[in-house]
């Protein structure tokens, strides 16, 4: 039993990890656009394949595809998909904890979408659910969390500051509770170092920008001798294809020996459906209502004279008008009208 995630791109070995790695501490970071969302799913279908529960944080709305295969139709994983459109339970703030003892009591795998809750809410819920996930979890299970940089800044606000304080300890200690994490970041920049440097696993996918490049290296440094040799390769990283990763961690060589090195893969395609908004689009497109059907639906709003208003209200403060303006003939033309109207609504 392996995670089966891809291929070198220099021999065309598969790429593998062992399961134990499911309690480990992975980062995947890369410009928008470059594959992180997609390459940590596929570490998800290989949890999911394998029996390991896992639990995204998901503030984009985008991770319930798990659910689908990759034609966005069939079935894909059966996980519980808690807040968002396609929630199959609603996601209250107010009871993390409920929602942590629930899901590890029943070892389901989730997907918790929190694209709706506002900045503050989700800085409210996640201490408590992590905390509490960590306080009784048992078996081995996986965190997922998108937009990491969101809930473990570089530099918390003063209300940002409890939630950073929680990520932390639950990166850190989480592997004594069998609980391994997954944090992704378009913004490398800005994700808080503590929490990054803990990371076991450093899957860099393709990287531009010059501030994201050094928090490459913040990783980087300590596992690497040679600085010069180091901003070769983080200049390098430009160059990456969507889903070409170098992955930077303890791996098992060729020869089988596992050793810190860093390697460069291409993940595999996707089993599950990558549910992007463009994605969205292409799957579903849009369908115009037949224009005559439009027109015959529309044109009483847009033609046709509006509705006569003629209620008694209406008719009185007419006839009002034309007795301040003491013009007997009108108010004399609204008199049987009013009555009868009077009389149909008797
Ligand atoms: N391993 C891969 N194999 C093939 N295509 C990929 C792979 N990874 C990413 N892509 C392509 O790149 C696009 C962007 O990936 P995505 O994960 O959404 O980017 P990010 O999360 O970095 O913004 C995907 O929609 C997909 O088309
Ligand atoms: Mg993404």
């Amino acid at each position: 039993m392996s995670f089966k995630l891809g291929r070198y791109t220099d021999d065309g070995r598969p790429f593998e990890l062992p399961v134990s790695a499911a309690i480990q501490r992975f980062a995947f970071l890369a410009k928008s656009g470059a594959g992180k969302t997609y390459c940590a799913a596929d570490l998800a279908e290989e949890m999911l394949k394998n029996g390991v529960p896992i639990i995204v944080i998901d503030p984009m709305g985008i991770w319930w595809g798990l659910r689908k295969a990759s034609d966005g139709k069939s079935d894909g994983y059966p996980v519980v998909v808690f807040g968002g459109d396609h929630g199959d339970l609603a996601l209250d703030e107010k009871k993390a904890e409920d929602l942590a003892r629930a899901i590890v009591e029943s070892n389901i795998s989730a997907v918790i979408d929190v694209a709706e809750l506002s900045h503050a809410a989700l800085q409210r819920f996640i201490p408590p659910f992590l905390e509490e996930l960590r306080h009784v979890n048992v078996e081995d299970r996986h965190i997922f969390i998108e937009e990491a940089d969101v809930i473990a800044p570089q530099k918390p606000g003063p209300d940002e500051t409890r939630c950073l304080g929680a990520v932390d300890v639950f990166v850190r200690r989480g592997g004594n509770k069998n609980l391994g994490t997954t944090l992704i970041s378009q913004r490398s920049a800005v994700v808080n170092k503590n929490v990054l440097t803990q990371s076991d696993f450093l899957v860099v996918l393709r990287t531009t920008a010059p501030q994201d490049k050094e928090a490459v290296a913040a990783w980087a440094v300590a596992k690497s001798a040679d600085r010069k040799e180091l901003n070769a390769w983080l200049d390098s990283l430009a160059k990456l294809r969507n889903g070409e990763a170098y992955v930077w961690g303890e791996l098992p060589g060729a020869g089988g020996e596992v050793d810190v090195q860093k390697v460069k893969v291409q993940f595999r395609l996707r089993e599950t459906f990558h549910a992007t908004r463009e994605n969205l689009k292409k799957f579903k497109g849009v369908k115009p209502m037949p224009v005559d059907e439009f027109v015959a639906k529309f044109s009483k709003i847009f033609e046709g004279e509006a509705p006569p208003v003629f209620t008694p209200e209406h008719l009185r403060s007419k006839a009002r008008e034309s007795r301040e303006q003491e013009d007997e003939q009108d108010w004399s033309e609204f008199e049987p009208r009013l009555r009868a109207l009077e009389e149909k609504l008797a």
